[in-house]
């Protein structure tokens, strides 16, 4: 009984953050996402009645740290009454510092558990699986131009559009590779308490829903660019204004920041992300990626550029 997966990071263009239910991991609001390609984390799990406990391996190390979450994620996916799982997972990118390294863990968690155990559950399904544990990982199940609505009891997810219809580049500054100060899990909640804007941003967010999905819809982008950064500095401004406040910048990411807006200047098609992190994603047309690298390379600060575009859903790899 053992199975292996793959999915991909996905970076949020309107923004996921604050929940509506905490037990069950339900959004406070909907959000849109890319799904990343060439980033990717590799889950294999074993389902064994010969243990007594779940057991963790990360990049080659245990990680009894992150292995609570990933048995309550087991639970959800399999049940409670289920076998103890060996899990192994393996990452090609910096785990843990605003990459959705999370997104990608769980979306291939799910698919590779649900296959060791002999399911075949449709991708929504999976989907709702995957958000039980990270709502953000809901939409790594999908490829392309991904939607986790608001949704009414459930988590619901949907493809917009496929990578094929339209092909963007991502490009992610890396500008600190060690973990970040304070989850994103947390996070949301410290916001959601604490923060004066956290009920404006509720509010408003089916307005950025609509302007994201006619961008989409009609590939116009700059009105995807307009709604994007809007939706990205809204959402660092909730955490700014939270008690503690939720600062996840450094100094390289403004310059990363000011690189994007002087390319903007000089009329190239880019635009700029950054999640619960230091890390910076810029989107762009494939044919200005050379040009939006070679700028972020040679920015100030930035340890590594990652080169990505748009990426199919988690699959399950192999026969084992
Ligand atoms: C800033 O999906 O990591 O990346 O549901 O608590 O696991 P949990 O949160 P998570 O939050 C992602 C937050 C974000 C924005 C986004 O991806 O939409």
């Amino acid at each position: 009984m053992q199975a292996a997966a793959i999915a991909q990071p996905n970076i949020a263009l309107v923004k996921y953050w604050g929940k509506r239910d905490t037990r069950q991991n339900l959004p406070a609001v909907g959000s849109i996402s890319v799904t990343l390609h060439g980033l990717e984390t590799e889950m294999h799990v074993r389902l064994t009645t010969d243990a007594k406990n779940d057991a963790l391996t990360v990049n080659g190390k245990s990680a009894e740290t992150m292995l609570p979450r990933i048995s309550k994620a087991l639970d959800t996916i399999l049940g409670a009454d289920r076998k103890y799982a060996m899990v192994t997972s393996r990452s090609n990118f910096p785990i843990a510092a605003g990459l959705a390294s999370s997104a990608s863990a769980f979306a291939a968690l799910t698919v590779a558990a649900a296959a060791a155990n002999g399911a075949t559950h449709s991708p929504e399904l999976l989907a709702r699986l995957a958000g039980g544990a990270s709502g953000s990982a809901a939409r790594s199940i999908f490829g392309g131009f991904v939607e986790l609505k608001k949704g009414g009891d459930a988590i619901e997810v949907s493809q917009l559009a496929t990578k094929e219809d339209w092909p963007l580049a991502v490009m992610v500054a890396v500008t600190a590779s060690g973990p970040k100060s304070i989850g994103s899990t947390e996070a949301m909640e410290i916001s959601r308490k604490t923060s004066p804007f956290y009920s404006a941003w509720v509010d408003r967010q089916s307005d950025d829903l609509d302007r994201a999905r006619a961008a989409i819809r009609e590939k116009d982008f700059r009105a995807l660019a307009a709604v994007s950064e809007h939706s990205c500095l809204k959402m660092h401004s909730i955490m700014w204004a939270s008690r503690p406040p939720l600062v996840y910048w450094n100094a390289a990411t403004l310059r990363c920041m000011e690189t994007i807006r002087a390319l903007q200047a000089s009329g190239v098609a880019v635009f700029f992300t950054i999640d619960a992190g230091p890390q910076l994603k810029a989107v762009c047309d494939r044919d200005v990626a050379d040009v939006v690298y070679a700028a972020l390379q040679s920015t100030e600060g930035v340890v590594q550029v990652l080169r990505s575009g748009l990426g199919g859903g988690a699959r399950r790899i192999g026969s084992d």
